[in-house]
């Protein structure tokens, strides 16, 4: 018995790093899994790893910032697997030029709230009426842990975006509430993907980071997936509009030990 047995699960972002893992994670789960990104031959070739292991992946190219793209999207969901149950919104960026509130491009804090927040949106309204059609469902956002703090080091488009999918997530949790469909955010702490790749590669802003972390390690995608399946999962049935931190006890502590 898999915990998604059943359930039609689509990923948004899931070619790589915490999507590529939650996609691995749910299909062995027993979900119907739709790799939705805009790197289409990575997500392909996920589906493609999943499905010779016996498991039921397929792909989707998608721009969660395109309006119609993300319909394009969710249709194809439907088409394939006949519903959708789950949705799990992992596409996001982290320009190199997001920095300080003066510094930052204008065309940089567009760009990641188009994606990370807008995209994200976009993402649960198409969902949402094909998850009614099902009877219900579960989202699961990617928020972060600076949704509850400010960063270490600057970063004001990506910590407002991740601001806004907190508090759109709990909307969102409260206005579906009695409809059967359960919205949640996960809020990581530094993982070590390709997201991180350039803050992670500099010995100063990654000590910087490090320091913080009481667990003194950055977290591996495979342990986000596995909170975002409590979340997906009928085990989470009475969490809703809730905020999961998996973040190695970051905003735990005012000083981290030696
Ligand atoms: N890595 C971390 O430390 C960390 C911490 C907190 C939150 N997060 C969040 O987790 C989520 C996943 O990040 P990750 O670390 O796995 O990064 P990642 O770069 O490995 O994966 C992000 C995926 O999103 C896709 N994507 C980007 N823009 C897209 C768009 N417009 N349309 C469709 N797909 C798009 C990329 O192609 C990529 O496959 C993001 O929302 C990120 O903000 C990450």
């Amino acid at each position: 018995m898999g915990r998604l047995d059943n359930k039609v699960a689509l990923i948004t972002g899931g070619a790589s790093g915490i999507g590529a893992a939650a996609s691995e994670l749910f299909a062995k789960e027993g979900a119907k899994v739709l790799i939705a990104d805009r790197d289409l031959d990575k997500a392909l070739d996920l589906a493609k790893s999943i499905d010779s292991q016996g498991y039921v992946a397929s792909a989707v190219s998608v721009d969660v910032s395109d309006e119609s793209s993300v319909a394009k999207m969710v249709a194809v969901a439907k088409e394939s697997y006949g519903s959708l149950n789950v949705l799990f919104t992992c596409a996001g960026v982290f320009p190199g030029d997001d920095g300080g509130v003066l510094d930052t491009p204008l065309s940089t804090w567009d760009f990641v709230q188009s994606i990370n927040l807008k995209g994200l949106w976009l993402s649960c309204r198409a969902a949402i009426p094909v998850m009614l059609e099902a009877g219900g469902g579960s989202i699961v956002n990617v928020a972060s842990f600076v949704s509850f703090m400010g960063a270490a080091t600057a970063q004001v488009a990506y910590t407002a975006s991740k601001g806004g999918v907190l508090a759109l997530s709990r909307e969102m949790a409260v206005e579906y509430a009695r409809k059967n469909i359960r919205v949640n955010a996960i809020c990581p702490g530094p993982i070590e993907t390709p997201l991180l790749k350039e803050l992670l590669s500099d010995p100063e802003r990654r000590n910087r980071r490090l320091v913080h972390i009481p667990i003194g390690r950055f977290g591996k995608s495979e342990e986000i997936a596995k909170a975002a399946l409590f979340l997906a999962s009928d085990d989470a049935s009475f969490v809703t509009g809730a905020s999961l931190l998996v973040d190695g006890g970051i905003t735990a502590a005012y000083v981290t030990p030696e």
